[in-house]
């Protein structure tokens, strides 16, 4: 048995008329990779969006590291140890990949008026890069010009150097070509080497199957099967949402 790194127990939101999350509960262990799954509108988004502090639920408790806690920003839950990597929102498109790397948690230096400590940003951004084993030409590219799997990187490797303990990554995979999502699930085992836990939501579950422990499959907006990688294959993950409910269950008729 592990240590519990995040407990969510029985979330719920609703946005307006719709139920996105109908009192969902799971937990993951410290190290774990759990792959969120499910079809579109299964509510994977929103479940991230209420552990990352971006929303509130309505009803329902999430324990971080067994302490419950109630998010008043994502900001609050980064500091944390949380981080999302988003597909797209991930990076500033106009600035380089060491701004991005450091921002709005830029080092500062000299007393009094302190200015932004530019050098320590390049090289510590590239050397954390570099450790995760992703080569940029240099920090002062933009990052308007970086592939998507490389903006992946940016954002694991930022997670990395600030010490994140739970990672969410939302489809980081998604448009991806075929060599820069294996890219990225490496990123992912990377993370895992280093102890840090993941949250990995995608509709490919190839991909999340390579990587993950565990499977929570949501169900428009209900958890119906939660697996360990040792009782399922991936055509069972991918039946379980094709039918709306665990295999055994359809297997019984
Ligand atoms: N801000 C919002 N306002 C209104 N409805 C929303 C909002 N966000 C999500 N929803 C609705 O909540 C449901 C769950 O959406 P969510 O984005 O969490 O699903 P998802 O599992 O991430 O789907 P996908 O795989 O397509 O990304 C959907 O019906 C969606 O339309
Ligand atoms: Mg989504």
């Amino acid at each position: 048995m592990g240590e519990e790194l995040l407990r969510v127990v029985n979330v719920k939101k609703r946005f307006g008329r719709v139920e996105a999350l109908k009192g969902v509960s799971f937990n993951m262990n410290k190290g774990e990779v759990v792959g969120l799954v499910g079809d579109n509108g299964a509510g994977k988004s929103t479940l991230a969006k209420i552990i990352i502090g971006y929303l509130r639920p309505d009803e329902g408790e999430i324990y971080f590291e067994g302490k419950k806690v109630r998010w008043s920003s994502p900001l609050e839950a980064r500091s944390a140890g949380i981080e999302m990597v988003y597909q797209d929102l991930a990076l500033v498109d106009v600035m380089s990949v060491a701004r991005n790397f450091f921002l709005g948690r830029e080092p500062v230096k000299g007393k009094g008026l302190q200015l932004l400590d530019f050098k320590r940003m390049n090289e510590e951004c590239m050397r954390t890069l570099s450790d995760i084993g992703i080569k940029i030409r240099s920090p002062h590219v933009m990052v308007s010009s970086l592939s998507g799997g490389e903006r992946q990187a940016v954002a694991v490797a930022r997670a990395v150097y600030f010490k994140a303990k739970l990672v969410i990554l939302d489809e980081p995979t998604a448009n991806l070509s075929v060599r820069e999502a294996l890219r990225v699930l490496e990123l992912v085992k990377e993370l895992k080497a280093r102890g840090i836990s993941s949250i990995f939501i995608t509709h490919n579950i190839y991909h999340v199957y390579e990587v993950a422990d565990k499977f929570v499959i949501l169900d428009k907006g209900s958890k119906i099967a939660e697996y360990y990688k040792e009782g399922v294959t991936p055509q069972e993950i991918i039946e379980t949402i094709k039918y709306g409910k665990p295999v055994a269950e359809v297997i019984k008729g």
